[in-house]
């Protein structure tokens, strides 16, 4: 496993950096989900009812500003786990290619702003909201979105978890421009979606 090594346990590999109740805790939401099917509904249920806090991720990575920090925290077969840690920054606008994406704010506040396909490469923002700590959402392959710190907040730090499956392929996932960049910035649309539900 990438990073410091992790335990492995069958199937399920864990970096060695994850505090020995969010091991268990994987172990015990995660442990039926170790072959190679790919349960996406399973996984993002999994990953909704984890028990985790940022306390459980701090050894395995750290902020970096400016940037987001992607570390493998889990991976088994048909999914992976990851624990992002964000400083003022935000991820480029993109899809999930063929995988479904849960994931969970467990620090912080993060801003999600939604796409529309606008044409080859091209998407146009069409709502934007904050997720605090403790909301969960998810989202098919085919969403487009970015996260981010909110803009305009210095300092701003967060942490999420995130489960892929299948585990995403960062050399297809889609990238795209924005259509109206200051749009994209200043986008305050209400997204027509409950957390708990996606
Ligand atoms: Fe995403």
């Amino acid at each position: 496993m990438r990073g410091t090594g992790g335990a492995t346990d069958g199937a399920l590999m864990m970096h060695a950096g994850l505090s020995a109740d969010a091991m268990d805790a994987i172990g015990a939401r995660f442990g039926g989900l170790l072959d190679e099917t790919e349960d996406q509904a399973g996984v993002s249920a999994a990953l909704k009812a984890l028990e985790i806090d940022a306390a459980c991720v701090r050894r395995c990575a750290g902020f970096d500003h400016g940037n987001r920090v992607r570390c493998e925290i889990a991976r088994a077969p048909g999914w992976v786990l990851l624990a992002m840690f964000w400083e003022e920054t935000a991820s480029p606008i993109h899809d999930h290619c063929a995988s479904e994406c849960g994931f969970r704010v467990i620090e912080g506040e993060l801003e999600e702003t939604r796409f529309a396909c606008a044409g080859d490469d091209l998407a146009r923002a069409v709502a934007t909201r904050r997720l605090r700590v403790g909301d969960f959402t998810k989202t098919p392959g085919s969403t487009i979105h970015q996260l981010g710190t909110p803009q305009g907040v210095a300092g701003a730090r967060a942490i999420s978890i995130h489960a892929y499956c299948p585990a995403l392929c960062l050399e297809t996932m889609g990238i795209f421009e924005a259509t109206d960049p200051e749009r994209a910035a200043e986008c305050g649309g209400v997204l027509d979606v409950e957390l708990s539900e996606e």
